[in-house]
């Protein structure tokens, strides 16, 4: 049975997960079990290359060896697969090696995986007409995998958790449930992970709509099947309901003129204040890029009343948002204080994809030369080198706003943002 521990194939299977669709990864790793002695594991590995790749000659050859039962290449009459590198060779070197440390200077701490796999949509309905369905998540990520934005989590606190956690503290000051938050800020900083985050924090269900389709889905057909979207949300209660992109219902707004439209949006905007005021466990929470062009309609009291602004990751949000990336990838030595402070303005999405980049590089690299190798600096570097905030338009167009449209204060906190962030990187 082959080793688990052998340093070789142990970055072999990260490189494997890591890039699943790389037949020869797979490959590469169906050789090295086969050396180890595991025909079976190398069986499957070679049955999933085949899939991907199903003209390998160096998969098919390895096949046939691992189906003789793992028998030297030697012993089986067929050329001798693709042997660019000495597998065997390697790994007997490796196998005394400590694997190298991860991160520098010091190991990072484990983390703590901040997006949990989906529970299964218990409750996911069909729209008879065959529009989708809604999936109902239980999100095990709470508020602690929200890596930094302080100023969000106090603000949720507040005016969302605290009185719904306190219901003789909200008697006593007569503070209702009713009205939604709206998360809004640049694209790809966690607005949807912190609406997920929250239901985590409640131990309530999760269901996600976006607006455009809330309109798109019953376009022409009956008020019974939005109505249906809220008594979901009820059924599952404690619930949060989470309504993305608020500010498409204003860009249709023109099309309101068609009637049935307008009852489309006259029962949302029902159903809307409906919640929260019967104490059903229905909490709605919305997100925007652009809040400015929200509905008024949906901004009155007891609707999206209130406003909490995402912003980048700051540098402990970046430093848990690489270490998710990084977690199952082949890494050795990477610097996580320099990519956290070359990575500033980043949204969540952009710091992703760097690490996707930087494995990108380390793949084809290992593709070109025939070794698969740890992903270190080097790679970063590399990627660092093409990588962009994607953040500023949004914050071109947001300045405008906050500096011209900031009516009775309702951007007051992207003024103070844009105050304390003068001259620094155009944004
Ligand atoms: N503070 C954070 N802590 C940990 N991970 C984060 C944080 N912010 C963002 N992320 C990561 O970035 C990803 C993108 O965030 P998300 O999809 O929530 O952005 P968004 O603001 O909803 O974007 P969009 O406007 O495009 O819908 C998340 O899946 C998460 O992995
Ligand atoms: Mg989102």
């Amino acid at each position: 049975m082959a080793d688990p521990e052998s340093p070789l194939l142990h970055a072999l299977r990260q490189a494997v997960r890591s890039a699943p669709e790389q037949a020869e990864f797979r490959v590469a790793l169906a050789e090295a079990l086969l050396n180890a002695g595991d025909a079976d594991g190398a069986i499957v590995e070679l049955g999933e290359a085949l899939r991907l790749a199903p003209d390998s000659v160096p998969a098919r050859q390895l096949m046939l060896r691992a189906l003789s039962g793992g028998t030297p290449a030697e012993s089986v009459p067929a050329e001798k697969p693709d042997a660019g590198f000495d597998w065997p060779t390697a790994e007997a070197e490796l196998r005394d090696v400590a694997p190298p440390p991860r991160f520098t200077p010091a190991p990072a701490p484990p983390p703590a995986a901040p997006v949990p796999p989906p529970a299964a949509a218990d409750d996911a309905r069909e729209d008879p007409r065959g529009a989708p369905a809604h999936e109902v998540e239980r999100p095990a990520l709470t508020l602690a995998d929200v890596g930094g934005l302080s100023d969000v989590k106090d603000r949720l606190q507040a005016a969302f958790l605290a009185p719904l956690r306190n219901p003789e503290l909200r008697r006593l000051y007569g503070k209702s449930l009713r009205g939604g938050l709206l998360l809004y800020g640049p694209p790809g900083c966690g607005k949807t992970f912190v609406a997920r985050a929250v239901a985590g924090e409640l131990g309530a269900s999760f269901v996600s709509v976006g607006i455009a389709d809330v309109l798109d889905m019953w376009i022409g057909s009956s008020e019974r099947n939005l109505s249906e979207l809220f008594q979901l949300a009820r059924r599952q209660a404690p619930c949060v309901l989470f309504f993305d992109e608020v500010d498409a219902l204003g860009q249709r707004r023109s099309q309101t003129r068609n009637s049935t439209m307008r009852t489309t949006v006259n029962q949302f905007l029902a159903e809307l204040d409906s919640v929260g005021s019967d104490n059903e466990g229905v909490f709605v929470l919305g997100a925007t890029n652009a809040p400015w062009d929200v509905d008024p309609a949906l901004r009155r009291p007891g609707r999206f009343d209130r406003t909490v602004l995402v912003l980048p990751p700051d540098a402990e949000a970046r430093a848990e948002i690489l270490r998710y990336h990084l977690r199952d990838r082949p890494i050795a030595g990477v610097d996580l204080a320099s990519l956290v402070e070359r990575t500033d303005g980043f949204s969540g999405a952009d710091v992703a994809h760097l690490c996707e980049s930087a494995a990108e590089i380390a793949l084809m690299d290992a593709v070109r030369s025939g070794e698969a190798r740890l992903m270190g600096m080097p790679d970063f570097d590399a990627a660092l080198a093409d990588a962009r905030p994607s953040t500023g338009p949004w914050f071109d167009a947001a300045r405008s706003v906050a500096l011209f449209a900031n009516e009775g204060g309702a951007y007051d906190d992207l003024a103070a943002y844009f105050k304390s962030h003068k001259g620094t990187k155009g944004r």
